[in-house]
C-alpha cells in the first residue's frame, strides 16, 4: 500500500478524497519509517500508517513514543536512510506542538460550582455591606487536594442546604430590618493567650487589656451587655466602655441595657489602668494582672422603635 501511494499519487488522492477517514501522513514519516511501520510489516507492533496525525489524541501515548525515539536518534534505525538532526528534531518539535494543542482543545467538562463559606460570605458582603460570622453559621468545607474552592471538592448534603437555608433567613432579616426579630445573642470572646497587662492599640489611653470589635445591631432597640472576666477577688477594677468612641456612663458596668440605633457599631471594653510598675521597677516590680475582660455579650432587641437607617438599607430600599 505503501509502495503505491508513493509511486501513483494522483490515485492516492483520489483515494483520500473519498474516504470520510483520509488522512495525510506527513512526509517525514511517509519517508523514514512507513518502510517498516505499516501493517505488513508491523515492526515493533508498530503500525505508525494506520495513525490518525490529524488527531493525535487518539493514540497520544503512541506519538509519545515516537517523540522519544526520534529525539533520542534511536529511530530510524542505525544503518538505514536518515534525515540530519535538524530534521529530526524539527519533526519531533512538530509532533509536540501537536501533542501539546491536542491537550488543550478537549474541554473540561464543568461540574457544578457552589460558593464555599468564605465565599458566600463576601458576596454577602460586597452586595449588602454586612459582615457575617460564616464559622458560626455554616458548616466547615472540605478541603480537595489542599483547596477548599474547587468544585469537586464542594459538596452538597442536607445538612449544608439546611445550613444555607437558615442563614439567608437570618441575613435577609437583618438587612430588611425585620421588626418581628425575636432577640439573639452575640458573643465576642478575648483570645485566651492575649495579655491584658498592657494598653491595647486602639483602645482608650489608660486602659489596659479588654478588646475592640464592630457589631451589626439589627433595629433601633435597646441591647442588653453583659461583660464577663476575671474580677473575682479585686473589687476595685473598674472598666472603662465606649460607644463608637463615646464613654459610656453606665452603673454596672458588667450589666446594662443601653438604647442603640440600628447599623454597625464599634465598641471597647477595657480596664482603667490604676496602678502599674511600668517605668519605676520594671523588672523587680511584683505585679501580677487583676482582671481581665474575657468576653462581652450583646443581647437584644429589645423594644425595638423601627428597623432605622443603615448602609445596608439605604443600599436595597430605594
Ligand atoms: C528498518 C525498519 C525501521 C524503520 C525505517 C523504522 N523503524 Fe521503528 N522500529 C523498528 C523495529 C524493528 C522496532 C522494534 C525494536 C525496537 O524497538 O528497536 C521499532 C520500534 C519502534 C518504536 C517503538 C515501538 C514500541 O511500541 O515500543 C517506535 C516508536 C518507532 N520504532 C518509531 C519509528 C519512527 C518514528 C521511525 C521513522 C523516523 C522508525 N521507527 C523507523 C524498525 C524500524
Amino acid at each position: 500500500m505503501k509502495r503505491m501511494t508513493y509511486k501513483f499519487p494522483a490515485l492516492f488522492l483520489a483515494i483520500a478524497a473519498a474516504t470520510a477517514s483520509a488522512q495525510q501522513t506527513p512526509e517525514f514519516l511517509d519517508q523514514y519509517c512507513l518502510k517498516c511501520h505499516n501493517a505488513e510489516d508491523w515492526a515493533g507492533s508498530l503500525d505508525i500508517e494506520g495513525l490518525n496525525y490529524d488527531n493525535v489524541d487518539h493514540d497520544a501515548e503512541v506519538w509519545e513514543k515516537i517523540v522519544r525515539k526520534v529525539r533520542a536518534g534511536m529511530m530510524p534505525p542505525k544503518g538505514e536512510d536518515r534525515p540530519d538532526r535538524t530534521v529530526m528534531d524539527g519533526f519531533a518539535a512538530q509532533l509536540e506542538d501537536r501533542l501539546d494543542s491536542s491537550v488543550a482543545t478537549i474541554p473540561a467538562v464543568p461540574a457544578l460550582h457552589r460558593l464555599n463559606r468564605s465565599e458566600y460570605a463576601n458576596a454577602i458582603r460586597d452586595i449588602f455591606g454586612i459582615e457575617i460570622n460564616v464559622a458560626a453559621m455554616l458548616p466547615k468545607d472540605d478541603a480537595s487536594e489542599g483547596f477548599d474552592n474547587i468544585a469537586s471538592g464542594l459538596g452538597f448534603s442536607p445538612a449544608l442546604i439546611q445550613g444555607y437555608t437558615s442563614t439567608s433567613m437570618k441575613i435577609s432579616r437583618a438587612v430588611v430590618g425585620d421588626m418581628t426579630a425575636t432577640e439573639s445573642s452575640t458573643a465576642y470572646t478575648a483570645p485566651a493567650n492575649l495579655a491584658q497587662d498592657q494598653h491595647i492599640e486602639g483602645l482608650p489611653l489608660g486602659t489596659r487589656g479588654g478588646m475592640k470589635f464592630e457589631h451589626n445591631f439589627p433595629l433601633d432597640a435597646e441591647y442588653e451587655f453583659s461583660i464577663r472576666g476575671g474580677f473575682g477577688r479585686n473589687p476595685n477594677i473598674r472598666m472603662d466602655i465606649t460607644l463608637d468612641g463615646k464613654h459610656l456612663d453606665v452603673t454596672d458596668a458588667r450589666n446594662f441595657r443601653l438604647p442603640v440605633t440600628a447599623g454597625k457599631h464599634d465598641i471597647t471594653v477595657g480596664i482603667v489602668d490604676l496602678k502599674r510598675p511600668t517605668g519605676v521597677n520594671d523588672i523587680y516590680g511584683v505585679y501580677s494582672v487583676q482582671g481581665t475582660v474575657d468576653t462581652v455579650e450583646i443581647k437584644g432587641p429589645f423594644n425595638a422603635t423601627g428597623p432605622g437607617k443603615t448602609a445596608t438599607r439605604d443600599r436595597i430600599i430605594p
